[in-house]
C-alpha cells in the first residue's frame, strides 16, 4: 500500500491498483499545494464528515474524477444539490464490498455540519480489509473507547490518527488510540495547519517511541510505502 500525504488530513492510499482519496482539502490549505485539486486522480473518494477543511474540494474533484464519493448519506445529499452524482451514501455499520477490498464507517467523536451550515450526519472513521493489509483512518475524533472494538475487524497494518489536539485527540491521546486498536505503525495527521493545532513533532515522536509505536510524519507531497 502506498500513502501520499497533501497537508492536514488529505492524504490518498493506493490499494490493489485503486486510489483512495481522504478529505480533500487544497483550496484553504495553508499546507498544501492549490494546483493539486485540478489535477489530482481518484478512483474514490471517502469522507469522514462535512467540515470545511475535509470538503473544501470535494465536489469539484468528484465531477472532475468521476469518482465514487463515499460518504453519509446527508454529505451524499449536499453533493446531489450541486451536481454530484456517483455517491455512495452509507453510515456507521456493517462491511461494504468494493474493488479492493472491504470498508465500513465507524464511530468518531466529532461533529459534522457542512459549509452551507446543513447537516452532515454522523462523523466516522473508516476500517478498511484488504488483500494488501488492513486499515483505519479515524478522521476527525477524539479518543473513544469504541476503538476497541477495532481489532474485532481488522489487524492494522498502519492507522491515520489526528494528532493535534484542540478539536480532536492530542499525541497522548492518540498513543492510546493506537493500544485500542492494537496498530503499532501510525500515521499523524490533522496538525500544524493553524495555530490551534502546532505540535511539538520530536516530543510526539518520541512519545509512539516511548509505547513502542513508530509514528509517520511524511513531509507534504511525499509518498511512502506502508
Ligand atoms: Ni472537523
Ligand atoms: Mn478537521
Amino acid at each position: 500500500m502506498k500513502f501520499t500525504y497533501y497537508g492536514h488530513a488529505t492524504f490518498l492510499v493506493d490499494v490493489q491498483g485503486k486510489k483512495i482519496l481522504f478529505d480533500p482539502f487544497f483550496n484553504g490549505n495553508p499546507l498544501a499545494n492549490a494546483a493539486l485539486a485540478d489535477t489530482i486522480e481518484a478512483d474514490f473518494i471517502f469522507v469522514t464528515h462535512g467540515h470545511g477543511d475535509h470538503v473544501s474540494d470535494l465536489a469539484s474533484i468528484a465531477k472532475r474524477t468521476g469518482a465514487t464519493v463515499v460518504c453519509a448519506a446527508e454529505i451524499a445529499g449536499w453533493l446531489g444539490n450541486q451536481g454530484v452524482t456517483n455517491t455512495l451514501p452509507m453510515n456507521h455499520g456493517g462491511f461494504i464490498q468494493f474493488p479492493f477490498g472491504k470498508a465500513k464507517g465507524v464511530n468518531a467523536v466529532h461533529s459534522s455540519s457542512l459549509p452551507d451550515g446543513s447537516n452532515g450526519g454522523n462523523p466516522m472513521g473508516f476500517v478498511f480489509n484488504t488483500e494488501e493489509g488492513d486499515f483505519y483512518i479515524a478522521g476527525d475524533t477524539a479518543l473513544t473507547m469504541d476503538m476497541q472494538l477495532i481489532p474485532l475487524w481488522a489487524k492494522l497494518s498502519f492507522a491515520v490518527l489526528p494528532i493535534g489536539g484542540h478539536f480532536t485527540m492530542d499525541v497522548a491521546d492518540a498513543v492510546h488510540a493506537a493500544k485500542f486498536a492494537q496498530v503499532d505503525k501510525i500515521v499523524g495527521v490533522h496538525y500544524d495547519t493553524f495555530g490551534y493545532i502546532k505540535i511539538d513533532k520530536e516530543a510526539a515522536l518520541s512519545a509512539f517511541a516511548a509505547a513502542e509505536k513508530t509514528l509517520l510524519l511524511p513531509d507534504v507531497g511525499i509518498t511512502i510505502e506502508l
